[in-house]
């Protein structure tokens, strides 16, 4: 996939009975939208559950398109708005992530034997919570698992992030409790 390009394939409703398009790959306009949205200090749960400030607001989209990610956006028809993110990539099994400071830290051997890719999702306001994200999850999800059918998928998670611990589970995810690491709050959360 070409980074800034957008392809739609497909859509859903939300309980208000709202429609949104789900693209794979986000165009500039969508990626301009991203960084201001990781840049909102007034959204405390974005702030507090990932690094996208870092990631996506003051970092460089680019950059991070070439660690091998794809993602998904959700268009919020009506208005245009990014609704959502949804993304995957290569990643060792349980290897924390940028809000823990030490991305790309070695982790165990034996989480490397498997190709294991991860996912990450968002909800953007004032579409948080209205049981969207599930539905795109899960239809990324399967598009995803086509084009890479020998992956297995996984989920890094703190435990006080009841929405997506509700969100991964409903997807069918389960807590790896090997690799999980309770005092820090990091639920590693699998897909087999
Ligand atoms: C996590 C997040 C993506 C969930 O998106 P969402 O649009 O709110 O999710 P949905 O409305 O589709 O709900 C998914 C499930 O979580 C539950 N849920 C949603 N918000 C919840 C909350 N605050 N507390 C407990 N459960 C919650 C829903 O009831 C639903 O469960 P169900 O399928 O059993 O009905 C969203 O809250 C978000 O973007 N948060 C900030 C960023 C973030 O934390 N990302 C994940 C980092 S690991």
């Amino acid at each position: 996939m070409k980074i800034f390009k957008k392809t739609k394939i497909g859509q859903i409703y939300s309980k208000d009975g709202d429609k949104f398009f789900i693209f794979a790959g986000l165009d500039k306009k969508l990626v301009a939208e991203l960084k201001a949205l990781s840049l909102n200090k007034k959204d405390k749960e974005l702030q507090k559950n990932t690094g996208d400030l870092k990631r996506f607001g003051l970092g460089s989209y680019s950059e991070w398109y070439k660690k091998n990610r794809t993602p998904f956006a959700l268009v919020h028809e009506k208005t245009g708005a990014l609704a959502g993110l949804v993304w995957f990539g290569p990643k060792a099994l349980g290897e924390k992530s940028i809000k823990y400071g030490i991305e790309g830290k070695k982790v165990k051997k034996e989480s490397k034997k498997n190709t294991w890719h991860t996912i990450a999702y968002r909800a953007y306001p004032p579409f948080r919570g209205k049981g969207i994200t599930k539905k795109f999850t899960a239809f990324a999800t399967d598009v995803y698992m086509k084009n890479f059918p020998n992956i297995k998928v996984w989920a890094g998670i703190d435990d006080r992030n009841k929405a997506s611990q509700k969100l991964s589970e409903g997807l069918g995810f389960k807590t790896l409790e090997k690799l999980s690491d309770k005092k820090a709050h990091w639920l590693v959360m699998v897909k087999y």
